[in-house]
């Protein structure tokens, strides 16, 4: 097969930042996908309705022009989050879900959430009108070994949040474990897990054989061989509540080439094109669309997107930018380690 036509992709996990990052990265993510859920952890992070209606006016004075990109707001979950802020903010149609990291999990965690018995009345909220709560799911304590951290969260604070708010709406973000896999396909439908580009292509000695590599370091840190085939048997079983969130996360070099550097991959530029290649390898190019494009939409119960895109397989290698410009420096692209044959197809009126 040389041409593939999709219904256009979404994102459901993306770090779009502000200011020049944010001018910088968006048309990356506008040109090929139609909707993204953004998340929240600016600084100041994104925590009330207004927040949410002012970052979002930001991101529509950089849309490029002619894009058609509809960024789906969430709001920072805090130990002081309102109840009804909330519920006005997803009732007003502009924010789709809410983000809970775990405080000290990630980058611009710290405001996020320690006692969990403290949002309560905001998770209960949810239940009550459908709202999805977004998990970064990691725990943060020392005595944890990092490779260990999601699946020790998973039964710790997951599971018993679930139990304890019966109809709670959730999305485990950016899974990297054969445990979140297991857990995800053993759950009803109020459960779902994103999975990003780059955790399908690395494991752990990307990271961390043969030399120290930036660029692959992410959070949840990528794991061992058998978690990324765990992970790709997921995203490629065509299973409805698999989908993606790129979690493409734009630092820029000057923050990634440090002694203590920033976690995050830049995904945005060549996702589908990485994906086509991956889904290709495991004969499962049939299933692509439900992971880009089906499936997010079903669960966040919005429309499938009605326009289409397509992916073209060359013979030789497709180029992509090594890095994208900033006003604050150069953003390196995931460099997925392997020549790139798909490439989406330029849309009609665009150069
Ligand atoms: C994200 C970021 O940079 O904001 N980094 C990452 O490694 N994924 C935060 C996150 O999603 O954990
Ligand atoms: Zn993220």
């Amino acid at each position: 097969m040389t041409r593939l036509t999709l219904r256009r992709p979404d994102d459901w996990h993306l770090h779009l930042r502000d200011g020049a990052m944010l001018r910088a990265v968006l048309p990356e993510t506008a040109a090929h996908f139609a909707r993204a859920i953004i998340m929240p952890n600016l600084v100041p992070p994104v925590v009330r309705h207004d927040d949410a209606i002012a970052y979002k006016s930001r991101i529509d004075a950089a849309m490029p022009e002619g894009a058609s990109f509809q960024p789906l707001m969430t709001l920072y979950l805090t130990e002081d989050s309102d109840p009804n802020d909330v519920a006005a903010a997803a009732a007003s149609g502009l924010v789709h879900a809410v983000k809970l990291y775990p405080a000290g999990a990630t980058t611009n965690s710290a405001s996020g959430v320690r006692n969990f018995d403290k949002v309560r009345p905001v998770l209960d909220k949810m239940a009550e009108i459908g709202l999805p709560l977004c998990v970064h799911g990691e725990v943060v304590d020392d005595d944890i070994d990092i490779f260990d951290r999601e699946a020790v969260f998973i039964d710790r604070i997951l599971d018993p949040i679930r139990r304890a708010t019966p109809g709670l709406r959730v999305v485990m973000e950016h899974i990297t474990t054969s445990d979140a896999v297991a857990y995800a396909e053993a759950q009803d439908d109020t459960l779902a897990a994103t999975i990003t580009t780059h955790h399908l292509v690395i494991n752990r000695n990307h990271i961390l054989a043969g030399g120290i590599r930036p660029h692959y370091y992410c959070l949840p840190v990528a794991k061992r061989e058998s978690h990324r085939l765990a992970l790709r048997a997921a995203a490629t079983s065509g299973q409805a509540r698999f989908f993606l969130g790129t979690d493409s996360a734009p630092h820029t070099d000057a923050n990634k080439l440090l002694p203590c550097g920033c976690a995050g991959c830049f995904t945005a530029p060549n996702t589908m094109s990485i994906l086509a290649h991956v889904f290709e390898e495991d004969g499962a190019l049939d299933k692509l669309e439900a992971f880009t494009s089906l499936n997010g939409p079903a669960f966040y119960r919005l429309p499938v997107n009605d326009s289409t895109i397509e992916l073209i397989r060359h013979d030789t290698p497709v180029s992509y930018p090594e890095a994208i410009p900033t006003e604050d420096g150069p953003v390196t692209v995931f460099d997925p380690g392997f020549p790139l044959h798909w490439a989406v197809a330029p849309q009609e009126g665009s150069d």
